[in-house]
């Protein structure tokens, strides 16, 4: 019933079409249809209503669908082969599944909710049903293991580039080695997780987290006041599919870059965008609390930072 009212009023997307009509079409009650007007309301689905003129759809919901994603995807390799989920516990691990059964490079997982979403240093990800962006991708780089540091900043670079394409007013910027900040609060996160056997890699699963369409309530109480999504931000919806085509578009010419020219111009274009150089900061490591001015990156990816004797510390993996 519902998905012809849809399919009726789709096919009209500049009239109003009355309840008269609708139930004559569907062959029930006026107040039929307005029940089922109702439930598409509570689904997403937004329509003006004028008395004596009807129905007309003014907006659907975010629906993230392997369809929508790849209808207008121009990349040659990253997502070209999409594996949608409604619920996972994170998509980390469902895409090194499938990476282990041989998926191929840019295939991409993408879940409505994660019940056990992974940040990094252990912690745990807020990944709300239906308005974020929890995806990993399959990649497997020709690299030594300990390049991947790289990578992380890699990612960071892309999607920090595909946020300000989109919205050119959001002063985004990168702390290391990968969070990407407005205002000092963070609106996503990036894992990456490696599989090697001594140094040769098997693969790598990059998971990206972005906090698309959250509003203050969909937070827990520990998250408010650190966290902001991009909805938050620019006061608008934002469409999931457009983000993720956005990222992946990005993030294959810069991985390509990187392939054919190494990790230098990342470098460059991460430090460019950095929040953190020049700062002082007190990095909580494995092996204890690290202060001092964090300078610039290693051709590593690593962070160098400067005491106040003079001597430096790299950091290579670190909470800042
Ligand atoms: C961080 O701590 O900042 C990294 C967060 C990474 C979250 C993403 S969401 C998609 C993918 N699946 C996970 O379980 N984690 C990553």
């Amino acid at each position: 019933m519902e998905h012809k009212i849809l399919a009726y009023l789709e096919q009209r997307p500049n009239e109003y079409v009355s309840g008269e009509q609708l139930s004559e079409l569907l062959g029930c009650t006026r107040t039929a249809v307005w029940k089922h007007i109702r439930s598409l309301r509570d689904q997403g689905y937004t329509f003006d209503a004028v008395s004596r003129k009807g129905y007309k759809l003014t907006g659907k919901p975010d629906k993230l669908s392997a369809a929508a994603i790849l209808a207008e995807l121009s990349t040659a390799v990253m997502g070209r082969s999409v594996k949608m989920y409604d619920s996972v516990d994170s998509t980390q691990t469902i895409a090194h599944r499938l990476a282990e059964e041989g998926a191929p490079e840019g295939t991409l997982v993408i879940a409505e909710v994660q019940t056990a979403g992974r940040g990094r240093m252990g912690k745990n990800w807020h990944s709300p049903k239906g308005k974020g962006v929890w995806m990993s991708l399959v990649l497997r780089p020709n690299i030594p293991v300990h390049f991947t540091p790289q990578l992380t900043l890699l990612v960071a670079v892309a999607l920090n580039r595909t946020i300000r394409k989109l919205e050119p007013s959001l002063p985004v910027a990168i702390k290391w080695p990968n969070d990407l900040l407005v205002d000092g609060r963070k609106i996503s996160g990036i894992l990456l997780e490696s599989n090697a056997e001594d140094e040769r890699l098997r693969h790598v699963i990059a998971g990206v987290g972005i906090s698309v369409n959250l509003q203050e309530g969909d937070y827990p109480e520990e998250l408010r006041g650190i966290a902001t999504s991009l909805r938050m931000l620019s006061g608008r919806e934002w469409s999931r599919s457009e983000l993720i085509r956005a990222f992946l578009e990005q993030f294959e010419a810069l991985y390509n870059l990187y392939d054919s020219e190494g990790f230098e111009p990342i470098r460059t274009a991460w430090e460019a965008s950095a929040y953190s150089l020049g700062r002082p900061i007190a990095a909580r490591t494995p092996r204890g609390v690290v202060e001092g001015v964090a300078e610039s990156i290693d051709e590593m990816g690593a962070l160098i930072v400067r005491h106040p004797d003079g001597s430096v510390t790299k950091l290579y993996s670190a909470d800042i």
